[in-house]
């Protein structure tokens, strides 16, 4: 009997050692102590067992019991933390690699300054109008006083989808469109996309302007060049000038081109602005009174003024740019370089 049971304790033992999953470990334990496990049994066989020898057996397959019981638990101790060791490995984090760093967006340069020149002038009180890309020669020229067949056309030659309908060459309709449907007081801003045929190191045959219009009783040339010299200080430095030069558009009467101190040299003159100090930003002028009556409005009663400058042109003074098509390349390295949030 002492054998037998020698025999089970060493078989339990070798058995546990050998088992290497939880799943599998309580069958295993079962085989010994379970209902039908073999020392289960050995207890079972308890009635065969003389009297007197009864608790001497009793106490030896006990203490079997609990020997075999204490192999299986020490085993699933030890795969319980084994299990646990290579979960927490598997999830650990590596802090000291380097952190994956997140390329974002930046705004383009184009947009930086056409948000700013929005801002300078809606802080100002001037409201947003789009007008559309496509339009009619009445709008673009016509109702601009630029007849068919004026000379003034050349400085706006553009793209024709037949002899009446192009590709605004400005985003002057604007004016008209906004006139057209809205009795003054009018302070509007009107930002676009225009197109012209040109395309060289300053002109692209894509690029956008942003229209401003002022009509009301009493609008002068003073309060352009007040409006102006405002917007100026907001979008370059605090100290910059504005100069009036006069100029000519069909639709402004009179009409002024605008130059502001050189935001290189500060007016001593430099390579940017070829040594005079100065650089032309817009056109602008009082609105001509043909225009005003041509929409609706009483040329005796109201007055206006308007100006039409391209968002290129003062990113590229701002930013020092020097060739406009670096700006329709999308050479991220390059536009990179503005969006400093
Ligand atoms: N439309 C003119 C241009 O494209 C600019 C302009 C707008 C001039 C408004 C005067 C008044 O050149």
């Amino acid at each position: 009997m002492q054998e037998k049971f020698e025999e089970i304790r060493k078989r339990a033992l070798e058995e546990a050692k050998q088992v290497d999953s939880l799943n599998t470990l309580n069958e295993i334990k079962a085989k010994f102590v379970g209902k039908n496990g073999e020392v289960t049994s050995l207890l079972r066989s308890m009635k065969d067992i003389p009297n007197e020898e009864k608790a001497s057996f009793g106490k030896l397959v006990n203490d079997l019991k609990e020997e075999v019981n204490k192999f299986f638990n020490e085993r699933e101790e030890y795969l319980k933390n084994k299990e646990l060791e290579s979960k927490y490995s598997k999830e650990a984090v590596d802090i000291t690699l380097p952190g994956k760093k997140k390329s974002v967006g930046s705004l383009h340069p184009l947009n930086i300054v056409r948000n700013k020149i929005i801002d300078a002038f809606t802080g100002m009180g001037f409201e947003i109008f789009e007008g559309p890309e496509i339009d009619t020669d009445y709008y673009c020229f016509q109702a601009l006083n630029i007849p068919k067949d004026h000379p003034a056309r050349d400085m706006q030659d553009t793209f024709y989808f037949n002899d009446n309908i192009l590709l605004r060459p400005h985003t002057s309709p604007g004016q008209v469109r906004t006139m057209e449907n809205k009795k003054p007081p009018i302070k509007i801003l009107s930002p676009g996309r225009v197109y012209r045929a040109d395309d060289d190191a300053s002109h692209s045959p894509m690029f956008h302007q942003i229209e401003g219009l002022v009509v009301d009783k009493g609008v002068s040339l003073c309060d352009l060049k007040g409006l102006l010299d405002e917007f100026v200080r907001k979008i370059f430095d605090s100290d910059t000038k504005t100069r009036f030069r006069p100029s000519y558009f069909p639709f402004t009467e009179p009409s002024v081109e605008v130059d502001v101190t050189c935001c290189k040299c500060h007016g001593k003159g430099c390579s940017l602005c070829k040594g005079t100090g100065w650089i032309e930003i817009l056109g602008a002028g009082v609105v001509n009174k043909k225009v005003l009556e041509m929409s609706g409005i009483d040329s005796n009663v109201y007055s206006g003024l308007a100006f039409g400058l391209g968002i290129e042109r003062i990113t590229m003074i701002k930013y020092g740019i020097s060739d406009i098509r670096t700006l329709f390349e999308n050479n991220i390295k390059f536009l990179n370089q503005f969006d400093r949030r």
